[in-house]
């Protein structure tokens, strides 16, 4: 039977995201918005390109959030942006309410799925999806490390003129400014970074990181990054989908791992056929954990923000 991939959210992130499953022939995609028309356009447009590129996939767009049924894999991208004036805690209620009706329809429809979560803010989307669907924390997860790492990777890169992909490290913790990129971790072409980069040089890295998502909206001006947010939730995908067993940053339920209970937080995961199937204990240096443990904090904060609002529902 053909894989089924639903994707919900036909904007910036969820339609690249569907031209790349499509490319990379993980399978036949149901594209979700609840602006009419759009979905369908997109989905009628990507079928089109599919003569051209040579894939035989098919791409369908709907504004029925029920047509995930049948779905083995659902990415969320459905949501909101923050806009000037917005809180943080304005945001999350908003999009936890759109987020929140989405967990209920997979819930019902798609018993089966795995999901991984896009949506802003994302450890508190994730833990949303995870409470509502009740699913096993194998199957829900959130992309955000694997995005964070990607920019570390390509910094370290522009700063040594050698291409991201000879890169390897690792983004740890919550999406936002307190997110972690483990210094240690760095490889260079499977060789330790050494004095490669001066102490300096690598802060500024560090600092650029976690500022990454927001030195793209202050250059776009009109919406935020979606050509390596794509790749990066694809790239999930894809390790479940064709069973890579690839071990990647990604925002997962902690139960003692890490020496935290009951929080989401971007830690490694290997990725494969049954989901999320196993968290990687990494060595963290004093100051790693230091940062981690301050992650955490402010995820646990964004939790009690959500649980509260749910509470007064
Ligand atoms: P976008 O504004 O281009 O697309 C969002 C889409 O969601 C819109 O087309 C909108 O009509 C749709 N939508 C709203 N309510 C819906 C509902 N109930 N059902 C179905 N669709 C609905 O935004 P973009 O750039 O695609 O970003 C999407 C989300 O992903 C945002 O929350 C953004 O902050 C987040 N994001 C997260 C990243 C991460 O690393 N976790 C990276 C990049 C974006
Ligand atoms: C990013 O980091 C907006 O979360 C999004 O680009």
């Amino acid at each position: 039977m053909t894989t089924k991939v639903t994707v919900y959210g036909a904007g910036n992130v969820g339609a690249t995201a569907v031209q790349r499953v499509v490319e990379k022939g993980l399978g036949d995609v149901m594209l979700i918005d609840i602006v009419e028309g759009m979905p369908q356009g997109k989905a009628l447009d990507m079928m089109q390109a599919g003569s051209i590129e040579g894939y035989a996939h098919t791409v369908t767009g709907s504004n029925d959030i029920n047509d995930v049924a049948g779905s083995d894999l659902v990415i969320i991208t459905a949501g909101l942006a923050r806009k000037p004036g917005m809180s943080r805690s304005d945001l999350l209620a908003k999009n936890a309410a759109i987020v929140g009706g989405i967990a209920s329809a997979i819930k019902e429809h798609a018993p089966n799925a795995t999901v991984i979560v896009v949506t802003n803010p994302l450890d508190i989307m994730t833990y949303l999806v995870q409470k509502v669907t009740g699913f096993g924390k194998q199957r829900v997860f959130g992309m955000a490390g694997v995005l964070d790492t990607s920019r570390m990777r390509a910094f370290i890169g522009m700063e040594l003129s050698i291409p991201g992909k000879d890169v390897e490290c690792m983004v740890l913790g919550g999406h936002g400014d307190t997110m972690v990129p483990l210094k240690s971790s760095i490889q260079v072409n499977g060789q330790p970074l050494g004095d490669r980069i001066s102490a300096d040089r690598l802060a500024a890295i560090v600092e650029r990181t976690q500022k990454g998502g927001g030195e793209i909206v202050a250059l776009l001006k009109t919406g935020s990054a979606y050509y390596a947010p794509s790749a990066a939730v694809v790239e999930m995908a894809q390790s479940v989908l064709r069973n890579e067993k690839k071990v990647l940053p990604g925002c997962a339920l902690l139960e003692g791992e890490y020496g935290y209970n009951g929080i989401f937080l971007g830690v490694p995961i290997r990725l494969g056929k049954d989901g999320m199937e196993g968290i990687v204990q990494m060595d963290l240096t004093d100051e790693e954990k230091a940062m981690l443990d301050n992650s955490a904090n402010a995820v646990k904060e964004d939790i009690a923000i959500l649980e509260d609002i749910l509470a007064k529902q």
